[in-house]
């Protein structure tokens, strides 16, 4: 039993050698279908489909206009790309805490990090389950902030009915390797603005804008770069594995939904573990089953000794020197990161390993 899974589909394999075939292994039709494939099933806003979702936060911050010396409010609870794509700009990533029960940045804390320099906030929603948007979005209209949902555990998830990819300005997406739709490595923006969602397309290649800019008579396409422009398109090699797996999306998040709703039934009332607190009002995307733990390392030991993988996943990122080290006064983030610790999820895990995970915590730690 793994702690994630890589899903591959027959069709993933069968469209990705039509791609290999073609000698067309760039950007081009394929990337097309999968972004307009994204935005039909999934109903997300404008993808602009990308090679990863570090390129796709990054972008957004550009997009967003993102200055050096410009603040950018993220969580600590989240991978260190969040706080990197700030520090590429010469921004400054300020550490905001995280609501304990559920991982997420904490609008409240928001509110106290915003100085006059403020300009961006990027939600984490972890381990797909959303933020509080209604209070985000209210606090960035209140003071004119972009908000940037890193979303890269959360394609499928829900807020108040709306799926997340079309409530905020901007959505990152991730399709790494062992997200819950991969493309190997890859990524999508999406954008509610039609102007955002035009600059996102042509500076993800160079600036170009690749829909207008025909080759003349002498070859090259004419073109004329107003801002720098990023190479972070998603190629049709990419772009065939995440068309392939599409279709088996919808069921693999249904399976994870129900190993997450049969977790929470049976491992409610357990001594010395606390589950994530999930409201009615949104639905997870299931991408990390992270649940509260008391003495961590035997919990994990006594898991593996079982041959279930137990694994703490992204410890606060704010640790790193390259951030200035540790912001004081975090106690959410404090706790969470003392606490957390995630078990496997995912559409690979057959009955009987569920019931291993569920038994092997009865037995105790
Ligand atoms: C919360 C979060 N943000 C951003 C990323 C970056 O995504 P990618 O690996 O596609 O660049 C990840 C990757 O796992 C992530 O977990």
């Amino acid at each position: 039993m793994n702690l994630f899974n890589t899903h591959i589909s027959e069709k993933s394999i069968e469209l990705a050698v039509d791609v290999f075939k073609s000698g067309f292994i760039s950007a081009g039709n394929v990337a097309d279908e999968f972004e307009r494939k994204l935005a039909e099933q999934l109903k997300i806003t404008n993808p602009v489909t990308l090679n990863s979702g570090t390129s796709a936060l990054h972008l957004a911050l550009a997009v967003a206009g993102i200055k050096p010396g410009d603040e950018v409010i993220i969580p600590a609870q989240t991978f260190i790309a969040t706080g990197f794509v700030v520090l590429m700009h010469y921004a400054k990533p300020v550490f905001a805490d995280i609501q304990y029960e559920t991982g997420n940045i904490d609008p409240v804390s928001i509110k106290q990090k915003i100085t006059d320099k403020t300009k961006a906030v990027i939600p984490v929603h972890w381990a797909g389950y959303p933020c509080d948007m209604d209070e985000i979005n209210a606090i960035a209209k209140q003071y004119n902030l972009a908000v940037i949902e890193d979303a890269a555990h959360a394609l499928g998830a829900k807020y108040k009915g709306k799926p997340i990819g079309s409530i905020s300005r901007f959505t990152a997406f991730s399709f790494q390797a062992i997200k819950h739709l991969t493309t190997g490595d890859g990524g999508a923006l999406c954008c509610l603005n039609e102007g955002d969602y035009y600059h996102a397309r042509r500076r993800r290649w160079f600036d170009i804008d690749r829909d207008n800019a025909k080759p003349s008579i002498l070859g090259e396409r004419v073109y004329d770069a107003t801002s720098v422009g990023y190479k972070y398109h998603m190629n049709d090699i990419a772009a065939a594995i995440g068309l392939g797996n599409l279709e088996d999306f919808p069921s693999n998040l249904k399976r994870r939904k129900e190993i997450a709703i049969q977790y929470r039934n049976e491992l409610k009332q357990i001594a010395g573990l606390q589950l994530l607190n999930y409201l009615n009002d949104r639905e997870s995307a299931c991408w990390l089953f992270t649940i509260l733990v008391e003495r961590r390392e035997d919990f994990i030991r006594a898991l593996n000794s079982k041959k279930v993988p137990a694994s703490v996943l992204h410890t606060r990122i704010d640790r790193n020197s390259v951030f200035g080290g540790i912001t004081q006064g975090l106690i959410n983030q404090e706790k969470f990161n003392e606490y957390q610790v995630s078990i496997p999820v995912h559409e690979g895990l057959t009955d009987d390993d569920i019931n291993l995970v569920i038994d092997s915590i009865k037995k105790g730690w």
